[in-house]
């Protein structure tokens, strides 16, 4: 293990160690528009949501470490408390990458970076209307977290409408996981895509008392063979199994098996989904 203590190294470099550890980030693809009516979008991964009840995102624009300036997000939402943020989809990227340039606060990265915009219902930022899901926000407060290069300005926004584009829709209805295919920011240059194997589902207990580890029995929890994540699907239950004496593991395991070679069997059960069968394993050969 290696320790740092962010005092005693630049600020750069604290935040290289720290934006590859806190990974991976959603990205607000933030629109905004200064009191010329001329439209900004720039993207930031120091974002996410935060309430449901107002229902509020929280983004933060950095001070430039270069130089302590500070960017045009954080003029024109000073100027108008209102802000488009919108989702990034894959297909999206790599114009997202070009609308980040650092263009004089005059140029238009709708127009620089080829996306469509589209008016805002409630707000006067547009909408980019290649993102998947676009989110009206006004702008409830800004907090400044500092002065100096590296500070960043937190934006508390209050949704007040948002669009979802049908494309990204299940047949309930509802936004499908692996149709919006997102990415997110992770340290230096990488990104990462929430597609394929990268999107899976847990059953995870929410308002269910399940056993816990700590209810394992001490061979179990022990266990050479058995990792973390295998022991806690076993953990997952609300009570410890009956021992099933019609359970036929013997058809499975050579006669006289050692433990390690029941848990190898649990662990396969386990792979395939099938936690009961490993239970019943685990118990027979203790
Ligand atoms: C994916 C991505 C995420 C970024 N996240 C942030 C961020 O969280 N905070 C920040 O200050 N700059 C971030 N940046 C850099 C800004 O997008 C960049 O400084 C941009 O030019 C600011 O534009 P503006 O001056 O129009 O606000 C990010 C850049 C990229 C490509």
């Amino acid at each position: 293990m290696i320790t740092i203590d962010p005092k005693e190294i630049s600020t750069s470099e604290f935040h290289g160690w720290m934006l590859h550890a806190v990974a991976p980030r959603p990205i607000a693809f933030a629109s905004t528009i200064d009191n010329n009516g001329v439209p900004n979008l720039a993207p930031y991964s120091f974002f996410n949501s935060f309430s449901s009840n107002p229902p509020t995102l929280v983004f933060s624009s950095n001070v430039r470490v270069r130089d302590n300036s500070t960017k045009d997000t954080l003029a024109n939402i000073k100027a108008n408390r209102e802000v488009v943020i919108n989702v990034v989809s894959y297909n999206m990227v790599r114009q997202m990458a070009l609308a980040s340039i650092e263009y004089p606060s005059d140029i238009n990265e709708f127009e620089k970076a080829g996306f469509t915009p589209i008016p805002s219902d409630l707000v006067k930022p547009l909408r980019v209307a290649e993102s998947p899901v676009q989110m009206e926000c006004k702008v409830k407060d800004i907090v400044a977290l500092g002065t100096e290069g590296g500070a960043g300005n937190l934006f508390i926004c209050e949704i007040v409408k948002m669009h979802v584009h049908e494309s990204v829709l299940g047949a309930n209805g509802k936004i499908d996981p692996h149709k919006i295919d997102l990415v997110a920011r992770m340290g230096a240059n990488f990104y990462c895509r929430a597609s394929g194997d990268a999107v899976f589902e847990l059953n995870q207990p929410v308002n269910e008392i399940v056993i816990g580890f700590d209810k394992l029995p001490e061979y179990i929890r022990h266990s050479d063979t058995l990792t973390g994540n295998e022991l806690a699907r076993l953990a997952n239950v609300k009570a410890i199994p009956e021992a099933d004496p019609n359970y036929n593991w013997q058809e499975l395991l050579p006669p006289n098996c050692s433990i390690a070679e029941a848990h190898q069997l649990a662990k396969q059960l386990l792979e395939q989904d099938n936690v009961a069968a490993a239970w019943q394993v685990l118990l027979a050969v203790k």
